[in-house]
Order: C-alpha cells, then sequence, then structure tokens
C-alpha cells in the first residue's frame, strides 16, 4: 500500500565524481522519477519521499536555496510524468517554513493533479517526526481547552488524526538508501510498525531496479505486529 523513501547519498554520489553536492541533487531528481514509475507499475498506492528536513536548514545557505529552487523546478519540469502516470501530487511537512513562491507552486500542483487517482506521492518538505508530534499536540491542547474531562477518552486514531499524515495509510516499507540506518527524525508515529530496509545504493544511482528489488524484499518479511502467528 504505502512505500516511503529517504532518500539520502546526493552529496556522497557527487563527491565521489568530483562534482559539487548540488550536482547529485540533480542527478537524484531522476531517481525519484524512476521511483514514481516503478511503484506506479507495482500497483502501489502511496510512495512518500523524505526530501528535505527540519534539521536541513541548518546546511549552508547555498545548499538550502540551490535545494529549493531544484523542487521549485521539478515541480513544473515533471508535471507530465505525474499525469501521464495518474499520479497525484501532495506535500506534507512544515509549509510556512517555505517561500511563497515554492508554496505557490506547491499548491498549483496539488490542484491541478487532485484528481489523479492511480497513485498519490507525498513529499516531505520541511519535516519532522518530532515536529509533527509537537504541532499534534498543541493543537489538541488548544482544540480541547476548557473541556480537559474529554481528553482521557483520546484513542491513539484520535491522536493521528491532527498528524499532518491524516488520512493516509502508514507506510509499510521505509527505505533508506546510502548505507545510513537511521531515522534521522523522520516518521516516528507513522512507522512504529513499518519494515525497514537499508541499502547500500546512493540515491541517485537508485533506479527501478533497486526499488523492484526491495519490494521482493519485503515480500519475503512476515509482519506480525507483536502477535504470535
Ligand atoms: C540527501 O542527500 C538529500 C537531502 C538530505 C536533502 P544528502 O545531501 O544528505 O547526501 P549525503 O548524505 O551528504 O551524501
Ligand atoms: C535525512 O537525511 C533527510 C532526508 C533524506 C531528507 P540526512 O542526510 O539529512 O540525515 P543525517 O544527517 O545523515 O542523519
Ligand atoms: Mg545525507
Amino acid at each position: 500500500m504505502h512505500v516511503s523513501i529517504i532518500m539520502d547519498g546526493n552529496g556522497r554520489w557527487a563527491k565521489a565524481r568530483g562534482k559539487e553536492r548540488v550536482q547529485g541533487h540533480l542527478e537524484g531528481v531522476g531517481s525519484v522519477r524512476a521511483c514514481t514509475e516503478a511503484a506506479v507499475e507495482a500497483g502501489v498506492k502511496v510512495l512518500s519521499l523524505f526530501a528535505f528536513s527540519e534539521e536541513n536548514w541548518g546546511r549552508p545557505e547555498k545548499e538550502v536555496s540551490t535545494l529549493m529552487e531544484l523542487m521549485f523546478k521539478s515541480m513544473i519540469d515533471e508535471f507530465s510524468t505525474l499525469m501521464d502516470n495518474g499520479v497525484r501530487f501532495v506535500v506534507l511537512g512544515h509549509r510556512e517554513k517555505l517561500s511563497k513562491n515554492l508554496n505557490i507552486a506547491i499548491d498549483d500542483l496539488m490542484k491541478k493533479t487532485e484528481a489523479n487517482a492511480t497513485m498519490t506521492m507525498i513529499i516531505f518538505l520541511s519535516y519532522s517526526g518530532k515536529w509533527d508530534i509537537m504541532q499534534a499536540t498543541k493543537r489538541i491542547a488548544k482544540e480541547y481547552a476548557g473541556r480537559e474531562d474529554e481528553i482521557d477518552a483520546l484513542t491513539e486514531a484520535d491522536f493521528s488524526k491532527y498528524l499532518v499524515t491524516a488520512g493516509y495509510p502508514d507506510p509499510d516499507l521505509i527505505i533508506r538508501t546510502s548505507g545510513e540506518k537511521r531515522m534521522s527524525n523522520y516518521l516516528l508515529w507513522q512507522g512504529a510498525y513499518s519494515e525497514l530496509l537499508f541499502d547500500d545504493t546512493l540515491w541517485p544511482d537508485f533506479r527501478k531496479e533497486q526499488f523492484f528489488s526491495a519490494l521482493k524484499e519485503y515480500a519475503s518479511r512476515d509482519r506480525r505486529y507483536g502477535k504470535v502467528k
């Protein structure tokens, strides 16, 4: 149902070729396209991609601005790929931190692809798991002010409705490329029972073949959710 990818290793890919880090990000767009097509082919319903974390704002200003420009440009360039594949485009994250122009482009693409129903592509932009849990908690606190007697009855399902991912299924599989074995503050709540797959391939080299082999590995997993079979 839902495959999620922590797209990592662009900088190392570029460095290994004596190029600037940004060249790795540019090449990574090709991997986004390849994995989108592969996911559609495989019948995946939601493909989510971790594109920029809250912590990534702390990178050098030049890299941040180049990344934001690349997001902006890709949203225009990839429009036809999304339409051809019936992909609905969604951005989730701390949208207030993004520039006005980028937010306009995001809203525009979300609107234009709204009716596409083959697959939903979620781009996590300016996102972090702890931020999401915090913003949900704050909203709940405000909403329940004056009716604290109702708080004890809140369920996990109720809480999920306040996360930015409300309405989307939790990821079945989270893939992280580049060999790093950590979550880096990604989907902390939603990934509670996700299968994790760490692949050594650097993101710009992660294409259809690697995506399909990840699905194959997933198919061999035994998900128990704490129970006994
Ligand atoms: C992933 O590649 C892209 C983003 C986090 C925006 P990196 O830029 O983290 O590449 P490495 O990990 O330094 O190789
Ligand atoms: C995680 O990668 C964030 C994204 C892929 C968007 P990072 O490269 O930022 O993570 P760390 O710093 O290695 O944990
Ligand atoms: Mg990295």
